[in-house]
């Protein structure tokens, strides 16, 4: 066996958005604690949140509508303990961020909050406009900064969970090409999503869903998995990336026209624009398909120009670049892949199935978020979950007796290389868009399973490399989401099926149990 460097720690954190983050100021208050992330430490989904972050703080809100209104969005599948810690425990971390200097937007001295799709008040904070996320990172890495005993080891992607299947012991991590162990007490996947596993997807290149796919190799208990979150209106121009036009933009009252400029969400929906996501992500499907166009449009150009530039300037700036001026020009859209509402099956402790690991942020699935999240409610998870993860890590951490310190992973004989990667990652990319979308069939899932299947040797093998490593976990992942998407006969939240489009008997979650050689067990939740 190739000897390999081992890092001792009491925590072990894996990833830098904010549930990461948070998780490690509560962790360093009871040991060292060591930060492993992907790329640069602020890179991440969280850096480009742009709405806002959900908190009932403002003079006309109730934690109890905040409550209402999520449980409404994720369409009978919350589950309600979850919830309520989220919406009561929100504030105080919302608070404590703002103490930690969090300057979020103000209308004088009291704090703005702003609209979104689905919520019944005015109650998604913002910064700096449109960066919101880039605000929490700042304020939360700064703070991370201050504990000596948090090493932060950028460039470091975690490969595999050390485990003999009984408890975790820490992470396999791929440090500047050279695979080190790192053994803990206590480890916290907060790696965020699967956005990259679409080809159109609002989520930044580090969202291949490593967490989720490490956690399926261990055989942790996954939940939900089918439920993806299909952003309404992202940009969708010639050579332009696939920019997010925040929702914030139709609760300001920003419109959506097709492309024979005609208003078309009340049609579908009595709610319009701030229909919940799922319904005006595929009511711009249809639009799309009645009209024979690539896109709708998102107008706001009979808002004022002024208001526009200050309320949404790093959104004004980008669209610039791409010769669209969004006080004068109507943007044109389509949805992507955004957030994913499954992952690793947590209790609302960020305690899994396996002993040692915790999880929390959007890579674990407490069934906050149900069949769908309402906007702007997963950086408030973030702060809620990660600091919750942290403090049960601390309370069920391992005794450093209990380290299996023989445990290894035999690299250095077996190595395997995959070919055309970046072929092949396309491949799954488009894959997973057109047949695990935002409209499911039997013959598209069909389709989608025996592709996967089908690339499943390919990427079995020992990697040492990000590329290839990412690329198993996106197909390990892909083949999870599309199974729960086969099995689940109906349609709701987030999940339609063109054939099953009914929601009865859809009151169930998904837990999925990963087994031995890549078998993927489902087991039906009935809820109420
Ligand atoms: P992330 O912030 O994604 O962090 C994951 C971390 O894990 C990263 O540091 C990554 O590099 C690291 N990582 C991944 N794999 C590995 C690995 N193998 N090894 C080591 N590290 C790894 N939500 C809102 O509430 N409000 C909004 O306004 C909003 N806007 C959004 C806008 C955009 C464009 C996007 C993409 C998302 C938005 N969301 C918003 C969703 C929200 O940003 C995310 O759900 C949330 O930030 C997730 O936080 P996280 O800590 O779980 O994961
Ligand atoms: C947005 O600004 O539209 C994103 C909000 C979210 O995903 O919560």
């Amino acid at each position: 066996m190739t000897v390999m460097e081992t890092i001792v720690t009491d925590f072990l954190i894996i990833g830098s958005g904010v549930a990461g983050l948070r998780a490690a100021i509560e962790l360093a208050q009871a040991g060292d604690v060591v930060v492993v992330t992907k790329d640069e430490m602020a890179e991440s989904s969280t850096e480009y949140a742009q709405g806002g972050v959900a908190v009932a703080m403002s003079d006309e809100d109730e934690v109890g509508i905040h409550f209402e209104d999520t449980l409404k969005a994720g369409d009978g599948l919350c589950r309600e303990d979850a919830v309520r810690v989220l919406v009561e425990e929100g504030p105080e971390r919302i608070a404590e961020l703002i103490r930690w200097g969090a300057e979020f937007d103000r209308q004088g001295s009291k704090l703005d909050f702003t609209l979104e799709a689905a919520h019944s008040r005015r109650r998604v904070l913002h910064a700096h406009g449109d960066s919101t996320g880039k605000e929490i990172e700042r304020v939360l890495i700064k703070r991370v900064q201050c504990f000596e005993n948090i090493r932060r080891m950028p460039f470091s992607m975690s490969m595999d969970l050390v485990t003999d299947g009984e408890s975790c012991f820490g992470a396999y991590v791929l440090q500047k090409q050279r695979p080190v162990k790192i053994l803990a007490r206590a480890t916290v996947l907060a790696t965020g999503g699967a956005g990259q596993l679409f080809a159109r997807t609002t989520n930044p290149r580090v969202a291949t869903s490593d967490g989720m796919a490490m956690a399926i190799r261990a055989g942790v208990l996954m939940e939900d998995m089918e439920f993806i979150q299909f952003h309404p209106t992202v940009l969708y121009a010639p050579s332009a990336p696939q920019f997010l036009l925040s929702e914030a933009m139709r609760g300001e009252g920003g419109v959506l026209l097709n492309i024979y400029g005609e208003r078309f969400m009340k049609n579908y929906h009595p709610d319009g624009e701030l229909a919940p996501r799922d319904v005006v992500s595929r009511s711009i499907i249809s639009e799309m398909v009645k009209t024979k166009s690539t896109h709708v449009y998102l107008d706001l150009t009979h808002l004022d120009g002024e208001f526009l530039k200050r309320r949404f300037p790093r959104i004004y700036r980008t669209c610039l670049n791409y010769d669209l001026d969004i006080t004068r020009d109507r943007i044109p859209v389509s949805p992507a892949a955004h957030y994913t509402m499954g992952g690793i099956k947590t209790d609302t402790e960020g305690r899994t199935s396996l002993r040692g690991l915790f999880s929390a942020g959007e890579v674990a699935c407490t069934g906050v978020h149900g069949a769908n999240r309402l906007a702007s409610n997963s950086l408030l998870e973030g702060l809620v979950y990660g600091a919750r993860a942290g403090r049960a890590a601390i309370d069920d951490a391992l005794k450093e007796g209990e380290l299996q310190t023989a445990l290894g992973i035999n690299l250095g004989d077996n190595l395997s290389t995959i070919e055309n990667i970046e072929n092949l990652r396309t491949q799954v990319r488009r894959l997973m868009w057109e047949k695990v979308g935002i409209i499911r069939c039997n013959e598209s899932l069909s389709k989608a399973r025996k592709a996967l299947e089908e690339l499943i040797p390919t990427v079995s093998g020992q990697y040492v490399t990000k590329q290839e490593l990412e690329l198993k976990n996106m197909v390990n992942t892909a083949r999870v989401i599309t199974e729960a998407a086969y099995h689940r006969l109906c349609s709701i939240g987030a999940h339609y099926r063109s054939d099953y489009p009914e929601k009865e008997g859809c009151y169930f979650h998904s837990i999925i149990k990963p087994g031995e050689g890549g078998k993927i067990e489902i087991e039906r939740e009935f809820v109420g």
